[in-house]
């Protein structure tokens, strides 16, 4: 099932982060995450409740269009569980909480050398917004803004 993330969670998520090189939150910066206001934070889970994939983000305001929009920051699946839908169940529910919560835009970087995750988006109706050079740290590399109306 996807429920929102909970702190028992954590140590599994950040364990999935490693494994899958996300950028690092330690389990502190997730305790503050799921109490943020505004912030979206869900667990795909298997029979047992163990962790099968992650996501979270930040709602916040378009500077475009001045409406309410998700900033996703992470999407993470077990390595060996990829390919099999989760990451799409993810995002399908996380499209239904923003619309419970009147949010009309979903935004993300993602690196340019991250083909598979690319795809995704892509399967998923993002559309590459621009290219920002440099955003990433170890390794540099760019990455490009995607976006995607709800
Ligand atoms: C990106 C990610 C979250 C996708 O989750 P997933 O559960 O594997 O994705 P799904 O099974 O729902 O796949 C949906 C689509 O994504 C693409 N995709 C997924 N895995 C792929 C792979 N190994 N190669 C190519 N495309 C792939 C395909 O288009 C697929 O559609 P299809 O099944 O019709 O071919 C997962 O691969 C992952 O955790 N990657 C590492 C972390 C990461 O890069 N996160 C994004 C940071 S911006």
């Amino acid at each position: 099932m996807i429920r929102h993330s909970k702190i028992e969670d954590i140590d599994e998520i950040v364990a999935i982060g490693r494994e899958v090189n996300l950028s690092i939150w330690t389990p502190a910066d997730y305790i503050k995450e799921f109490a943020r206001n505004g912030s979206i934070c869900l667990t795909k889970t298997d029979d047992n409740d163990g962790v099968e994939g992650f996501l979270h983000g930040r709602e916040g305001i378009s500077a475009i269009t001045g409406g309410a929009v998700f900033e996703l920051h992470n999407i993470g699946v077990r390595a060996d569980l990829r390919g099999k839908g989760i990451g799409s169940m993810l995002l399908v529910e996380l499209r239904r909480e923003c619309g419970r919560r009147g949010i009309s835009q979903i935004i993300l970087d993602v690196r340019v050398s991250n083909k598979t995750a690319i795809r995704f988006y892509e399967k998923h109706n993002f559309t590459t917004v621009s290219t920002e050079k440099g955003i990433y740290s170890a390794p540099e590399e760019d990455g490009y803004l995607m976006t995607c109306l709800l």
